[in-house]
């Protein structure tokens, strides 16, 4: 039986606590102690993180730490560090840490020296990618490759996109990646336009080689290829990336060309794995190095910091402290940053792949609420979108900025003495400040405001957010965000006593899926096993295809 966290005496006293300082506001607190904002803080790798702007006290801090404590999360992380099972429901090794290892590091997995094993894939990746970039690897007709096709989805997608988009800047040998993973046609059909066969290289990434839209995707791209190349140009146009070299082998492509990894990296931990391939395809392999080693750092501060200066589990803390003690729903994340556009996108992968769960470890139902539902996109967009809710909403959504303190470019501003980029960032700045501190009715009317609309113009504030900056999105710091992400949900995963590492709920609407496929395309009349609303869904369907 799992302990029930929720029964514990540092849960009561968060309850508390709560309840006592609820109502206190962020201008309260802030008028409290004028240095809040300088001692809310910490560094963790080059990210500068600044929490002072959350609905905490220091005795708050100091509960949540209990309660870290209470779970187990010191023990837990050191059993994840040193490869025990920790994802029981599919026995297994969580690893990903070992990922980003150096090579002089020692790591044993499951009786394996986890250490050489992933090095030894680095070296053939990089190995390989060198032949790419620098044209020595050419395709079937002696052209170099210029543009790389990774077709995978879910973890074999969402990272390698976010993280090629994110480093656009470091692109260096005229190879460019495009990322295919929707079963929608469209998604192939779209992203093949305008390619040359000759100088394109498809990536199929899946950990599997089981997955549905990859297989089909990459069988479609594969008669694209022969119908311009032949059959024989597929091997000098297709690469896998996989654990299941039987499969790769079973759909065509040479395991020479065939880059793996392992059972103990989940798919949404895994674009520091051969994973990453077309990362490094663009940006190269002392890049790529540069990445694991921004990730490596994070894991180090995870590991070795005390709980409360350590920044993954504050921030995980502070996930559970909204979620379960103001009953927060979502948590936004707002890179200042364009370059960052599919960051939200990879965090709901990793975060609500991860902890959305309704049963602990041991089968046992839940007893508080999981899973924070991540959304977002870029500033200054989302501030002519979404925002309004965020500030005169009446849900509370806690926020995360992202921001950097050098462009990766820049340009002027309309009259040409300032900059974009110190725009870019007074806006975040802005924001933060205007969500945690408002404007009240009185200061409104001291403005002449009509009094009509002065309730329409009040702003609550007391609506907390973490702000997050780092020098320049470089390979480091985007290696040290997504460590630090990985990290907070594992704490949060932990105190909620939730297998992080499986995603079972994912395996039913594929088989229905593979079920309905043959009926929705039949003349048999429809099933009567089918509800009525499918049932009458498919018809609709069918008469109208
Ligand atoms: O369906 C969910 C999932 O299993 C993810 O966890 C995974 O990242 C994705 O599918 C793709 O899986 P694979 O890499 O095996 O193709």
């Amino acid at each position: 039986m799992s302990s029930d966290i929720t029964a514990t005496t540092a849960w009561r006293k968060l309850q508390d606590h709560h309840a006592a300082i609820a109502g206190r506001t962020l201008r309260e607190l802030f008028a409290a102690d004028p240095a809040r904002g300088r001692e809310l803080t910490l560094t963790a790798a080059e990210l500068y993180i600044d929490y002072s702007k959350h609905r905490v006290t220091a005795e708050t801090l100091d509960l949540l730490v209990e309660l870290a404590e209470a779970a187990g999360v010191p023990q837990r992380r050191d059993a994840m560090f040193e490869g025990a099972h920790i994802n029981t429901s599919e026995n297994r090794a969580v690893g990903h840490v070992a990922l980003r290892l150096p090579r002089d590091a020692a790591a044993t997995i499951d009786g394996a020296d986890a250490v050489a094993e992933v090095h030894e894939v680095l070296d053939r990746m990089g190995d390989f990618t060198d032949k790419l970039r620098s044209g020595e690897w050419r395709g079937a007709t002696g052209e170099r490759i210029t543009t790389v096709v990774n077709i995978g989805i879910g973890g074999s997608d969402l990272g390698p996109d976010m993280v090629t988009r994110a480093l656009r800047h470091y692109a260096d040998a005229g190879i460019s990646a495009r990322f295919v993973s929707n079963i929608d046609p469209a998604d192939l059909i779209a992203k093949l336009t305008g390619l040359d066969p000759a100088r394109t290289l498809f990536i199929v990434a899946s950990k599997t080689f089981s997955t549905l839209e990859t297989l089909t995707n990459a069988t479609a791209a594969r008669r694209w290829l022969v119908a311009a190349l032949g059959e024989d140009a597929v091997a000098k146009h297709f690469v896998a990336v996989s654990t299941n070299a039987e499969r790769v082998e079973a759909f065509g492509i040479d395991t020479n060309h065939m880059f793996g990894f392992w059972d103990w990296v989940g798919g949404r931990y895994s674009v520091d794995s051969a994973i990453g391939l077309s990362v490094m395809a663009v940006i190269g392999r002392t890049r790529f190095d540069e990445f694991l080693a921004g990730m490596h750092s994070m894991d180090r501060h995870f590991a070795t910091a005390p709980l409360a200066e350590n920044a993954p589990v504050l921030l995980g803390l502070l996930g559970v402290w909204y979620s379960n003690f103001f009953g927060a729903q979502s948590r936004a994340v707002l890179p200042y940053s364009n370059d960052l556009a599919r960051f939200p996108a990879y965090l709901q992968q990793l975060t609500m792949e991860s902890n959305g769960k309704s049963v602990r470890a041991d089968g046992t139902p839940v007893t508080t609420s999981t899973g924070e539902i991540f959304w977002g996109e870029p500033g200054t967009n989302g501030q002519h979108a979404f925002y309004q809710l965020l500030h005169q909403g009446t849900r509370l959504i806690p926020a995360d900025f992202i921001g950097f303190a050098r462009p990766t470019g820049d340009l002027p501003t309309i009259d040409g003495t300032g900059s974009m980029h110190d725009l870019l960032i007074s806006n975040l700045l802005a924001q933060s400040e205007v969500l945690a501190f408002g404007k009240t009715a009185d200061e409104i009317r001291a403005e002449g405001t009509d009094p009509a609309v002065v309730p329409h113009k009040v702003m609550p504030g007391n609506r907390p957010s973490t702000t997050i900056f780092a020098p320049m999105l470089t390979p480091g710091t985007i290696g040290q965000l997504i460590a630090l992400y990985e990290h907070q949900v594992f704490v949060e995963g932990v105190i909620w006593g939730i297998d992080s590492f499986d995603q079972w709920g994912v395996e039913l609407g594929k088989q229905q899926a593979l079920a309905l496929a043959p009926i929705l395309t039949g003349t048999e009349s429809v099933p009567h096993e089918l509800d009525s609303s499918t049932g009458t869904l498919v018809d609709w369907y069918r008469s109208h295809r």
